[in-house]
């Protein structure tokens, strides 16, 4: 046994050495978990109404009034900024006769009017003014009447809710996620790319899929020349609170890449070393070692060229790929220079329909190196880029994220099928498994911050 032996197993050890190994290996993951109204209903309930939930940057709503809605399942959101700088959240609803309230999506306003019988509600959520308002027997609505408020608190820029009053706080709900991200200047990053996809699957489904790199050689194939799949040198984490992360090697050809006939040094590698002077004739022979010398290169380099954040990373974080899943919709592949966001919600009633967010962040002038989503991006202008809204297959999303989201609709018919047997998983989907269980404790009872 190792040192370890002589304290308690965490909730995450006991998961890994006997929960994944007796339950989930095969067949725990039924279709009816992605396809029935029954289990999506359950499922909202025990998990969904219990969580942090992840909705929009703290810099897109810089003055009193400036607002998001965001659409998650059923519910409408609305976050708004408050006249004294802090941040409020409350159910996008009218508590008159329950019309919803506010309907694009972002914006800024004094106050918000409903359109049903012109209400209007303060940005602090309380009720300004009700037409007719001597003629509530009752008393006035004004000053008893308010707009229902959700739990709302920041962390890394993003502002998150959650609809349970008796939650924990998001820092320890967040749990190491919270230390770990400190290293990041995800506030201070721009949003390069953003992307909603309207996808023909389970929200889970696509969240499955970030949970695990097994798929990474079939449908990644064009990115072996730069990130190692391999099973073998990953390094996983899960962590008690539901919370995942997976540190996979970058800047460097994988084993399964130099296999092939392509010469050893990519295109996408050889600029990048460039970008940190670095000549790839020199590693033609030794291709392996571009990831160690790029990140002596960018520990030299990097505080003059403008990145003082690189001093509180390890080697790891400077070059390779630190993938985190959030529990229960949200992950982020946390890079040197950037942070990929996604996010899925589920549609308002179908299981078979989701929505799919995907938002790059980057710092400054590195927006477009390594592994940013459109593979071989040179350069250009940095902007905070404009929310575009797609149909599934309307266009490329990049080839990162084609591969991605590529087998979503066919997945879906196939787990509709009676034929299917719930699954059948490799060690290193343990992440995958570690999610679904996560949802399994919610429905049976089980609330974020218990043992
Ligand atoms: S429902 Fe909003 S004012 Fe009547
Ligand atoms: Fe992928």
């Amino acid at each position: 046994m190792n040192q370890a032996s002589d304290r308690p197993q965490s909730y995450a050890e006991t998961f890994v050495n006997e929960i994944f190994p007796s339950r989930y290996k095969t067949g725990a993951l039924a279709g009816e978990r992605y396809t029935s109204a029954d289990f999506y209903r359950r499922e909202w309930e025990a998990v969904w109404t219990k969580v942090w939930l992840v909705t929009a940057r703290t810099v897109e709503i810089p003055e009193a009034g400036d607002f998001v809605v965001e659409e998650i399942g059923p519910e409408s959101i609305l976050v708004v900024r408050q006249e004294d700088g802090s941040i409020k959240a409350f159910y996008n609803v009218c508590q008159h006769r329950g019309n919803r309230l506010v309907h694009p999506a972002e914006g800024s306003m004094p106050s918000f009017t409903c359109d049903y019988h012109s209400w209007v509600w303060g940005i602090d959520g309380s009720l300004l003014s009700a037409q007719d308002e001597e003629d509530f027997s009752q008393g006035n609505p004004c000053g008893r009447v308010a707009l229902e408020e959700l739990r709302c608190d920041t962390f890394a820029g993003f502002v998150f809710v959650n609809m349970d009053p008796d939650c924990i706080p998001l820092k320890d709900y967040l749990g190491p996620v919270w230390d770990r991200w400190q290293v990041y200047p995800t506030e201070k990053m721009v949003r390069v790319q953003a992307l909603t996809v309207k996808l023909p699957s389970n929200w889970k489904a696509l969240h499955d899929n970030f949970s695990e790199v097994y798929h990474f050689a079939t449908v990644h194939a064009p990115f072996l020349d730069y990130l190692e799949d391999d099973f073998r040198s990953l390094a996983c984490e899960i962590f008690d609170q539901g919370h995942t992360v997976m540190h996979m090697k970058g800047a460097l050809p994988s084993n399964r890449y130099l296999t092939t006939d392509a010469p050893p040094i990519s295109e996408q590698l050889a600029g990048e070393l460039r970008r940190w002077d670095l000549d790839p004739a020199d590693f033609a022979d030794r291709p392996t070692e571009t990831r160690r010398a790029l990140q002596v290169q960018k520990r030299k380099l990097g505080p003059a060229r403008g990145h003082d954040h690189y001093a509180a990373m390890s080697d790891s974080q400077l070059t390779d790929s630190h993938h985190y899943t959030v529990f229960p919709n949200f992950s982020a592949g946390m890079l040197a220079d950037g942070m990929l966001f996604h996010r899925l919600r589920p549609h308002a009633t179908d299981p078979n329909v989701s929505y799919y967010d995907v938002f790059y962040y980057a710092t400054g002038d590195d927006a477009f190196s390594g592994m940013s989503t459109a593979k071989g991006g040179s350069g250009g202008t940095v902007e905070d880029a404009p929310r575009e809204y797609l149909e599934y297959g309307e266009r490329s999303l990049g080839a990162l994220l084609d591969g991605d989201v590529g087998t979503m609709a066919t997945q879906q018919k196939g787990l509709r099928s009676r034929g299917y047997r719930g699954g059948e998983l490799a060690d290193q989907e343990y992440r995958l498994a570690f999610y679904h269980h996560m949802i399994d404790r919610c429905m049976a009872g089980w609330r974020p911050g218990q043992d």
